[in-house]
């Protein structure tokens, strides 16, 4: 890396870019099993964020391993990879001053804990509780199945482990509760702390 990279500093500020819009920028960060219930939980938020007029953005596994992250894999060192640049991705969305929400199985505590450490108070981790033996008969993609099979290695759950954490923000389980009550639980949690009204 290049010694000769200055920091710049922009005169208008995260406070002021955010002020616009009444909001307090954050991010939600999704974690959980695949098929917890992370991205249906996110779309859900997101929208109820938007009809009350809030600015947000949602970063999917799914999505950004199309593009972005484009080339990175399944392996210890790409997961690694994938967050630490989602986490990068995440902190100029926030300092554009959106309230961002990201939905990625981000299984390694270490990492999310770098998340933590780089965002600060702006990280909210948002545990996506779902047994593996719901996820496993929900199924949505037809991965587990053939993780099962061995035709898909080190997946998450199967034959790479997911370490839940031990101190989330908001820990949800989804279950048994419908995404209506889920999302009006993340809504209260961002309400009492002044996310929604800055
Ligand atoms: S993460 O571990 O690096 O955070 P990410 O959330 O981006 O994972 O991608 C997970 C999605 O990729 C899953 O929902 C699933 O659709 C798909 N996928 C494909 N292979 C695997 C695998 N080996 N383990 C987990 N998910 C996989």
């Amino acid at each position: 890396m290049s010694n000769n990279i200055i920091h710049h500093a922009h005169e208008l500020s995260k406070m002021k870019r955010s002020s616009i819009k009444n909001q307090k920028p954050c991010v939600l960060w999704f974690t959980g099993l695949s098929g917890s219930g992370k991205s249906t939980i996110a779309n859900a938020l997101e929208i109820e964020l938007h009809n009350r007029g809030k600015h947000t953005y949602l970063l999917d596994g799914d999505t950004v391993r199309l593009g972005l992250n484009k080339g990175l894999g399944f392996s210890d060192a790409d997961r690694i990879e994938n967050i630490r640049r989602i986490a990068e991705v995440s902190k100029l969305f926030i300092d554009a001053g959106l309230i961002v929400l990201t939905a990625f199985i981000s299984p390694f505590e270490k990492d999310r804990k770098q998340v933590r450490d780089l965002l600060e108070d702006e990280f909210i981790e948002v545990f996506i509780d779902t047994p593996l033996v719901v996820c496993e008969q929900r199924d949505p993609k037809g991965l587990y199945i053939k993780a099962r099979k061995g035709e898909i290695k080190n997946f998450t759950g199967i034959d790479s482990p997911y370490e839940a954490p031990k101190q989330a923000e908001l820990h949800i389980y989804n279950d048994k509760d419908s995404i209506e009550n889920v999302v009006n639980k993340i809504l209260a949690y961002l309400e009492s702390k002044g996310y929604l009204d800055a």
